[in-house]
């Protein structure tokens, strides 16, 4: 079977054809992946029969897993979360803010892939957009203004005990199981404007909800920069809007994309499974 890679009519985005997950990828076909997912950025993967040890060894093929500190893994599993809400949930919608997975670590994690198991028949979509055509479209004295700039990034307004899910009770209202902690509150410095670690390809890595300031600007002018960047960063030409199916596979890469989590499925369970993929091993520093 030959891999069929076809680019979607979006700014980023591509679906997978030829290839039996389950069955195993080739060191062939995991190299031809890789690099149509460094093209496309998104690779969706429709009609796969999956179990998690399916997930664990596609997942493998790209990398160590990727540390998922904030969501505990599925029961038997110490590499599969569920992404999870059930019908009658009335907890906000997981990560529906614009961000990047974890850009709150030292090293944040090249990709995630998510599997759809339970997919409502309306909403629940996962938004992407593609930071590369961010930073390429982005207005000269902008870009120069925020080239060499420095974000903090935290998980402290998410996931420490002050945090959106450290309210008190909140858990009891909610199917995922979120893990809030102190550790929460240290900062990591990124580079605003980043390399892309395989191809060198600049792109905004800026993601509102983890970032705390700029280093070395008054918070007032951080914040401002950040919301023009934000505004500009999802805007509607750099956006895919993906549509779930059961037995979906995507794989998205975290370096050059933005995503988010689409309400509009009350009423309906809905239940993926996700595993994250490590940075590359380098001696290069990851900013
Ligand atoms: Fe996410």
């Amino acid at each position: 079977m030959k891999i069929d890679v076809k680019a979607l009519e979006a700014p980023c985005g591509a679906i997978v054809k030829g290839v039996e997950i389950k069955a195993g990828l080739s060191d062939r076909q995991a190299k031809t992946l890789r690099q149509a997912w460094l093209k496309h950025h998104v690779l969706v993967f429709p009609e796969q029969k999956m179990s998690d040890d399916d997930l664990e060894k596609f997942s493998l093929c790209f990398g160590e897993f990727g540390k998922d500190p904030y969501i505990e893994p599925i029961a038997g599993r110490k590499h599969v979360c569920a992404i999870k809400r059930l019908a009658e949930e009335k907890s906000p919608i997981f990560a529906e803010s614009w961000h990047t997975d974890w850009s709150f670590l030292e090293v944040p994690p090249a990709g995630t892939c998510l599997y759809g198991k339970t997919i409502p028949p309306i909403g629940g979509e996962t938004s992407f957009a593609n930071q590369h055509a961010a930073y390429r479209e982005l207005p000269k004295t902008l870009k120069t203004y925020i080239d060499g700039k420095w974000a903090i990034h935290s998980a402290a307004a998410g996931y420490s005990p002050e945090g959106i899910f450290g309210v008190k009770g909140s858990e009891k209202d909610r199917s995922m199981k979120i893990l809030v902690s102190e550790g929460a509150r240290k900062t990591q410095k990124h580079l605003l404007v980043r390399k892309h670690p395989e191809n060198g390809r600049k792109g905004i890595f800026s993601c509102f909800g983890y970032i705390t300031g700029i280093d070395g600007m008054p918070e007032d002018e951080a914040k401002d920069l950040l919301l023009e960047l934000y505004r500009w960063q999802t805007k509607a030409e750099f956006i895919y809007q993906h549509v779930w199916e059961e037995d979906m596979l995507v794989m998205w890469d975290n370096r050059s994309l933005l995503h988010r989590a689409n309400a509009g499925y009350e009423g309906f369970d809905r239940l993926l499974h996700r595993t994250t993929i490590a940075e590359l091993q380098t001696n290069e520093p990851h900013y």
